[in-house]
């Protein structure tokens, strides 16, 4: 038996890096995974590889998270998992930051996880057996310091890091049974980080300075943040509600080089 055998487990961002890793993993432990993204080929390609469901969404848009968990609810009855992982980063200082790339940034990486939050509750409430669920959110190292390159970016993930304690408390002490918590990944090897490479005028270089942010020496991969919100997921975390996890390789544990 699975880890996640029975599960309805919902992964957005799914196409690509960590949200497709979590999707492999916890189709691998039993779920039944619905993925979302809004890059259909890959999206599609990555549920085609274990018999996984791919649909359209753009996370920013409540109507489309509405009409996502309704079909959810209607084809399979229930929904246990939810992990909030689609994110895009744009770079800039807070003297860099204008109304449009803030408000790209925070739609996606918090309102866009805020829907996902309201609505996997909603359908989670009424799960048959009783409420019960697990919501997993993924919020970034940048949710505990500021990214100066990444005012908005930082803002985002700080957002996501407290909003998941808002939703946790409510959902206990309203639900019993559903759960929410945050990870918080440091720096993995996923094409979000291999775009900003290739944008340098040397992305191999850029690649080796990446790897030598993390004192265990190299980027951490998708799967190992995979593995966090596959616990999280399961029955095993039962009494874990509005934690997070850091996996970051000992980044946040080293903020001197002696
Ligand atoms: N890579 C890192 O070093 C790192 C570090 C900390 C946190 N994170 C976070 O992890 C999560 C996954 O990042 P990744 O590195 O795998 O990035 P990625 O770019 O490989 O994957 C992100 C996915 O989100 C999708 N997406 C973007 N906007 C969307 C929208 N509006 N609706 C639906 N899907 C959308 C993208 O199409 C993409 O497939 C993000 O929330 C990111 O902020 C990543």
């Amino acid at each position: 038996m699975g880890r996640l055998a029975g599960k309805v487990a919902l992964v957005t961002g799914a196409a690509s890096g960590i949200g497709a890793a979590t999707a492999r993993v916890m189709a691998r432990e039993g779920a039944h995974v619905v993925l979302t993204d809004v890059q259909d080929d890959r999206g599609a390609a990555v549920a085609a590889e274990f018999g996984g469901a791919y649909r359209r969404q753009d996370v920013t848009s409540e109507a489309a998270w509405i009409a996502l968990t309704d079909a959810i609810k209607a084809e399979h009855g229930r929904l246990d998992v939810v992990v909030n992982n689609a994110g895009i980063f744009i770079g800039g200082t807070i003297e860099e930051t204008t109304e449009e790339l803030w408000d790209k940034v925070l739609g996606v990486n918090l309102k866009g996880l805020m829907w996902g939050c309201k609505h996997g509750l909603r359908i989670m409430k009424d799960n048959p057996g009783g409420p019960k669920g697990s919501i997993v959110n993924i919020s970034s190292i940048t949710g505990y310091v500021g990214l100066a390159s990444g005012a908005a970016y930082s803002a985002s993930k700080g957002g996501v890091r407290l909003l998941t304690k808002a939703v946790a408390v409510h959902a206990a002490r309203t639900y019993r049974d559903i759960r929410c918590n945050s990870v918080h990944p440091g720096v993995i090897d996923t094409p979000m980080n291999q775009a900003a490479f290739d944008a340098s005028p040397d992305p191999n270089a850029m690649r080796a300075m990446f790897a030598a942010i993390q004192p265990n020496g190299r980027m951490t991969t998708p799967e190992e943040i995979a593995n966090a919100c596959l616990f999280l997921a399961s029955d095993e975390a039962s009494s874990v509600n509005g934690a997070e996890i850091l996996i970051d390789g000992g980044w946040l544990a080293a903020p001197n080089p002696l």
